[in-house]
């Protein structure tokens, strides 16, 4: 199966300058917690927005680009959709992290998102695309503990589709 996992503001905003509008270690780590031991699979400027290849994932990087070459046991670039689809098990849980134009071409095989809404407007230059509620159910909802450093009061979700694919 495939999931999404993002972090997005009141207006979707989700990217700024190749990174995050926001500042949050808490949600990192918790992205850490859901994604580890598992198949992440990115765009090709999500994959150069990370600071390092993540411990204990494998990568699947999304590129148009034929020549682009990642040397590291843990990374497999790809160029097409039906190539992700060849290589990940589907009996899995797969998360597809990002970003927005990964998003789109991915969510007519998703079957779950891990939404972290966080509550504030954000300069962005990326945003994700309004999902369609209709489709969705809450799974689970729960609000972060803030701290002085993790200080933008922000919500998880789990949201499964209503109807299985
Ligand atoms: N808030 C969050 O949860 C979150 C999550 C992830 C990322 N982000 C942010 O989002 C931003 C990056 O997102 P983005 O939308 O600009 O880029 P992206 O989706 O990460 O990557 C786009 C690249 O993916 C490749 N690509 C896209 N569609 C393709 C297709 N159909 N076939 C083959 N390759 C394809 C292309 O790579 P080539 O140009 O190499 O051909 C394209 O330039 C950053 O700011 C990042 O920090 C935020």
């Amino acid at each position: 199966m495939y999931s999404f996992m993002i972090a997005i503001g009141n207006n979707n905003e989700m990217g700024l300058n190749n990174g995050l509008p926001w500042r949050l270690p808490k949600e990192v780590r918790y992205f850490r917690s859901v994604t580890e031991w598992h198949t992440i699979i990115m765009g090709r400027k999500t994959f150069e927005s990370l600071p390092r290849v993540l411990p204990n994932r494998r990568h699947i990087v999304i590129t148009r680009d034929k020549e682009y070459i990642f040397e590291d046991p843990n990374v497999i670039v790809v160029h097409s959709l039906e190539e992700v689809f060849e290589i990940c098990d589907n009996r899995e849980e797969n998360f597809i992290i990002g970003g927005a134009e990964i998003f789109k071409i991915f969510m007519p095989y998703l079957e779950r998102i891990y939404l972290t809404i966080v509550h504030g407007t954000f300069k962005a230059d990326v945003y994700f695309f309004p999902l369609d509620m209709e489709e969705w159910q809450e799974s689970k909802k729960w609000e972060a503990t803030l701290d002085n450093i993790n200080n933008i009061p922000h919500t998880y979700y789990v949201l499964d589709r209503k109807v299985q694919l």
